[in-house]
């Protein structure tokens, strides 16, 4: 519940401005009061009246408009409230907000503020991608910004990628974790999870089992607690949580330049199925059987993304939690494990085909950390996740 959190919107001009209709609703349904705040360029796809009559509020629009700067001056504005959010955040007022530029009244409040600050981003594919806006973004969020979103989807370009706003209820939940004090809150976590495909050729792939459920359930209960989580994942099963900063990769190197890029953290949990190899040179054509007869698929390492982060000497996070997958002799394989990989804690599974547990909702496992080891009873993987959670932020607070 949001009652009696003020939240001032800021609406950019992008296309995605309609889901922000749908955004003040949700809020207002919640408790919250929404102040808008619309752009000059927003104006074109919402209108005044309408987010007026939504937030049940007045509308600011200009900066030089002396009636409001009599009844409340824009600096006023940026702090009374608990959060201010901006949605969408195209890529224009990202880019201002980074250079600390207050050419706009929707600029001029952002930089006037010491409120915290939530965007979430919407743009084209490539402008999303463009080292701009993700140097734009790295400042951002080297600011203390929150950002929720984009996600991977068609685009009403034309396009397909990420860049397209979050739902209004993943930001609802963003905001949520946010603005309900929990102990993770302005703390920044990494969560890597699912499988990675390695290609043999642009058609098939080398993959494992891992369904992605346990690395999206840690994901969520960290972001329950406040925490700013990114969630760098491969071809996952489950969907990813909402409220999260979702990076979607599908190689071992991909998720290794994806966690490279996600640091400095608080803290890592690297719940995903790495593959240990990939083909040495994946053929940029399809094999064919005909032509080529019996692939000759030679093998070379990935890199171990647990064990170089565990082993920075420099931006290492403070906690680095991995996880163990075995079948035999779990405690000494996994204890011996947290030793050569040089993390902190390691949870470790039985995932013997017998257990049911990869795959499956349930898991057991054993916390294994330099105080020995605990073994925690057969759970939920959310519940599960819900424990981890809990114990990061002790270990962070203590
Ligand atoms: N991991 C990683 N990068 C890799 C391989 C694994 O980050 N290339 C991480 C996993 O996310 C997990 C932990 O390391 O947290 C354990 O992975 P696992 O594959 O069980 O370890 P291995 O070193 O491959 O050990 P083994 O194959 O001997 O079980």
């Amino acid at each position: 519940m949001l009652s009696s959190k003020r939240i001032l919107l800021i609406i950019g001009g992008g296309i995605a401005a309609y889901k922000s209709l749908d955004l003040i609703r949700r809020l207002r349904e919640r408790g919250a009061a929404v102040t808008p705040v619309l752009t000059r360029a927003a104006e074109e796809f919402v209108t005044p009246l309408s987010v007026s009559a939504l937030a049940g509020q007045k509308v600011y629009r200009d900066l030089f408009d002396l009636t409001d700067e009599a009844e409340m001056g824009h600096i006023q504005l940026s702090r009374s409230a608990d959060l201010i959010v901006v949605a969408p955040a195209t890529a224009d007022l990202m880019g201002k907000m980074a250079a600390g530029l207050a050419t706009d009244l929707a600029s001029t409040l952002l930089m006037a503020t010491d409120t915290p600050v939530l965007c979430a981003p919407a743009m084209n594919v490539r402008m999303w991608d463009h080292p701009a806006t993700q140097r734009n973004l790295k400042q951002l969020q080297e600011d203390g910004v929150r950002v929720v979103g984009p996600t991977e989807g068609d685009m009403a370009c034309g396009e397909y990628g990420p860049g397209r706003m979050s739902e209004p209820l993943e930001i609802v939940a963003a905001i949520e974790a946010q603005l309900t004090a929990g102990p993770l809150l302005g703390k920044r976590l990494l969560v890597t999870s699912g499988p990675t495909h390695e290609p043999i050729d642009p058609v098939r792939y080398i993959a494992n089992r891992s369904s992605g459920a346990q690395g999206a359930a840690v994901a969520r209960a960290l972001a329950d607690l406040g925490a700013e989580v990114i969630f760098v994942t491969g071809p996952a099963d489950v969907p990813p949580p909402e409220g999260v900063q979702v990076v979607s990769v599908e190689t071992a190197q991909q998720m290794s330049d994806a966690v490279d890029a996600a640091l400095p953290v608080d803290a890592g949990v690297f719940a995903a199925a790495v593959a240990d190899w990939r083909v040495a040179s994946a053929s940029d054509k399809k094999l064919k059987k005909s032509r080529d007869g019996m692939p000759d698929l030679e093998f070379t390492e990935n890199p171990d993304i647990l064990k170089r982060v565990s082993q920075l000497d420099v931006g290492r996070p403070p906690l680095v939690v991995g996880f163990a997958a075995e079948t035999d002799n779990v405690v000494e394989h996994a204890t011996a494990k947290r030793l050569r990989k040089g993390c902190d804690w390691i949870l470790a599974n039985d995932v013997s085909p017998a257990t049911g547990i990869m795959g499956g909702s349930e898991n057991a496992v054993i916390l294994i950390s330099d105080s020995g080891a605990e073994e925690w009873p057969r759970l939920g993987k959310d519940e599960v996740a819900r424990r981890l959670a809990a114990k990061i932020a002790d270990a962070l607070a203590g």
